[in-house]
């Protein structure tokens, strides 16, 4: 019994890890942005990084991810994502700074 919830749990987590770059693709993040290399904007892996010791990342990149804005990264800045939810922004923020 206790396995099998076990293997469930597992295969639920791993679903959900692989939900993620699908958003990340459906939503047009991946036009700018890849995992491990920089492209118009940071890898994600850099973002994990970057905000790894960062408790209110989620909640400032989250917001950042659907209005936009620059200045961090460098001269080009984010284009605004109205197309994402404040839910789906999280979930992307979420996985994003689980990369590292
Ligand atoms: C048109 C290109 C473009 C698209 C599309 C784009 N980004 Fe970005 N993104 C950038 C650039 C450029 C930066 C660097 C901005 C800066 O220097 O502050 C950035 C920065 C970021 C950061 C770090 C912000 C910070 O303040 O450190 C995150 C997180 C991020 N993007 C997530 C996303 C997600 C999630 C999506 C999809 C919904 C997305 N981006 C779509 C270009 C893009």
């Amino acid at each position: 019994m206790k396995i099998a919830l076990l293997l469930t749990t597992t295969i639920l987590m791993s679903a959900s890890a692989f939900a993620n770059p699908k958003l990340a693709e459906e939503k047009g993040c991946l036009a700018c942005h890849a995992v491990d290399a920089k492209r118009i904007g940071p890898s994600f892996k850099d973002v994990a990084a970057k905000y790894a010791d960062d408790k209110k990342a989620v909640a400032t990149l989250a917001t950042k991810v659907r209005k936009g804005g620059g200045g961090v990264w460098g001269s080009i800045p984010m284009p605004a994502n109205p197309q994402v939810t404040d839910a789906e922004a999280k979930k992307l923020v979420e996985w994003i700074l689980a990369t590292k």
